[in-house]
């Protein structure tokens, strides 16, 4: 190899090099701009499902009249639950659902913004007056679980508590059987 043929490599290395410097740079410069276009377009865009309802209405007609609050066996075979929160207290204050089983959570506060939490699973949402909530969730494990309001919500936050009572597949459908909104408020 001649003193020019080794000077003419090292030219095309270098070309080379910077070719490839430059493709690395314009890949992180695109990964910045898709970053920043999906953070601020998440930011700005609405959420794909919103559903609202009327706080100052909630009693007197709709989903979540008080004969409609409670637990209800689908006929998919899925549950239903809504709730309410209101300052102090959720209704049903005992939500009873079986184990091993699809349950999508359906909720709305009445006054102002409470959250359900139940301890021991990643249920956690809060409920916003004039919104839905809504959470899918599953137990694997029968027995109670406790659920605080995890929202401060004024004075009576501390005392607003409620409880998921999970039961067994078979007694959950066999109490269903009889038909109407289940809960275990006063069991
Ligand atoms: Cu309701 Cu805190």
């Amino acid at each position: 190899m001649t003193a020019e043929d080794s000077h003419h490599g090292a030219d095309i290395a270098a070309r080379v090099e910077r070719r490839w410097a430059t493709v690395a740079v314009i890949i992180i410069v695109m990964m910045a701009v898709l970053a920043a276009f999906a953070g601020i377009h998440r930011a700005t865009m609405p959420q794909p499902r919103v559903e609202t309802t009327d706080p100052s209405r909630l009693h007197l007609s709709g989903e979540f009249v008080e004969s409609n609050l409670g637990s209800v066996l689908e006929a998919n075979g899925a549950v239903t639950v809504r709730a309410i929160g209101q300052q102090y207290s959720f209704t049903p204050a005992c939500i009873v659902v079986p184990s091993d089983t699809p349950i999508t959570l359906r909720a709305t506060s009445a006054d102002v913004v409470h959250g359900i939490l139940i301890q021991g699973t990643n249920v956690n949402t809060m409920l916003v007056p004039g919104y839905i909530s809504e959470q899918l969730m599953r137990f694997t494990r029968t027995g109670d679980y406790l659920m605080p309001c995890q929202e401060f919500c004024s004075f009576g936050h501390e005392g607003m508590w409620g409880k998921v009572r999970v039961i067994d597949k078979a007694e959950f459908a066999n109490r269903a059987k009889a038909g109407g909104r289940l809960s275990c408020v006063g069991q």
